[in-house]
């Protein structure tokens, strides 16, 4: 996770949207030429955890836990994730998307050329169809890679409290079948935690969204610690995210699987708790991804130079493991390293060209924006 393989004075030739070649590339005639001569060019970052289609803000909840409430008391009061899925509920899908579209173009300026955003606003069939559509159309217009998740056990809606088996029913009978059949996700993610889903619920669901051809995720370990690693081990999960109390034992069994442990340092701030040991899991062998978790209620953050400032920072990485966490572990823990998060002949060409000597800048002023041009598949994007 240390080694960030830097080049100098390289040149990178790009053919289709993929990186043909990289050094001393011979002139080619004919083709588009960049000048980044004096700045720095770095993998696109890869947001692989984002619950970026929602209604309504809950900076409300934000005063709240600031006067000393928890995350769990705002939830059994009926706050957290049920307000937001009362106001996903009544927002049509045309304006859920555009609100949608606008974050994922501030991300992509901000050098964010990929992003997953799961479900989990709506919680009914009706509500998780709208919010996957949504999800795909965006993955159909936006120049930037999404991939989906379908998160329809994020909560237990308040309809179904008396019942949960009937809500659990309804995604492992209707939607997960729904979702596989017409291809609307390629992952199944679930909170497995305190007041939200038992480790048993978990599996039940997460075994049916494999047989039914589906990767999984899971959120784990935020809350307490409750041994969802082990179930995501188990389960060969991509990846499993939070991870705030993970135990040591927990730490081994990742370290010694092909699961991605996504650290989620933004929402350890909103929470006013203490982050994941990610300085621990990586010297203990960990494939460690960062993500911004952008949802309206523990981490109103879209920006994964933040991400970067703040696993430096609260969770003692380094900035060049920082830089790997954010690109190339980030893409394995959405299934695509094949494809993106390095610079590598035969990978796309997604790159960031920054206006700085050296690519600590970007963590170290992360208020700010040395990049000067994305290029996704190879194109130079123009903003507005
Ligand atoms: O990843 N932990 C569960 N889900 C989100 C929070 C969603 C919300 O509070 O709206 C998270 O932190
Ligand atoms: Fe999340």
């Amino acid at each position: 996770m240390s080694d960030v393989g830097v080049l100098k004075n390289a040149d990178i030739y790009i053919e289709d949207g993929i990186i043909k070649e990289i050094g001393s590339v011979a002139d080619k005639g004919d083709c588009e030429t960049v000048d980044a001569s004096g700045q720095m060019i770095l993998p696109g970052f890869v947001d692989p955890h984002t619950h970026a289609i929602f209604a309504g803000t809950r900076e409300r909840e934000f005063a709240m836990r600031a006067r000393g409430m928890s995350y769990s008391q705002i939830a059994a009061a009926g706050g957290g994730i049920i307000d937001t899925v009362l106001k996903t509920r009544e927002t049509p899908k045309s304006k859920l998307r555009s609100q949608a579209a606008r974050r994922i173009d501030a991300m992509l300026g901000r050098g964010t050329t990929t992003l997953e955003i799961k479900t989990g606003y709506g919680l009914d069939f009706k509500n998780e169809l709208k919010l996957l559509e949504a999800a795909n159309e965006l993955k159909e217009e936006s120049l930037a890679d999404i991939v989906v998740t379908f998160l329809g056990a994020h909560a237990i809606p308040p309809e179904y409290r008396a019942d949960r088996e009937d809500y659990i029913r309804i995604i492992t009978d209707e939607l997960l079948p729904y979702v596989s059949k017409k291809k609307l996700a390629s992952f199944c993610d679930i909170f497995c935690d305190e007041g939200f889903f038992t480790i048993s619920e978990s599996e039940r669901i997460l075994r049916v969204a494999l047989e039914a051809g589906l990767g999984v995720k899971l959120h784990a370990d935020e809350l307490s610690a409750n041994g969802g690693v082990s179930l995501a081990v188990e389960l060969g999960a991509v990846s499993v995210d939070h991870l705030e109390n993970i135990s040591h034992d927990e730490i081994t069994s990742l370290s010694m699987s092909d699961t991605v442990g996504i650290v989620l340092p933004s929402v350890a701030a909103y929470l006013r708790t203490k982050p994941a040991p990610a300085r621990e899991m990586i010297d203990r062998g960990c494939a460690v991804a960062l993500a911004t978790d952008l949802n309206p209620g523990t981490s109103m953050v879209d920006n994964m130079q933040t991400i970067m400032f703040l696993g430096i920072s609260q969770c003692g990485m380094t900035v060049e493991e920082a830089l790997n966490a954010s690109t190339i572990n980030a893409a394995a823990a959405i299934g695509l390293a094949e494809r993106l998060g390095s610079i590598e002949v035969g990978k796309q060409a997604d790159l960031l060209i920054v206006d700085a000597e050296d690519f600590s800048y970007l963590p170290y002023h992360f208020t700010g924006n040395r990049i000067t041009n994305v290029v996704k598949n190879g194109t130079v994007l123009e903003f507005s």
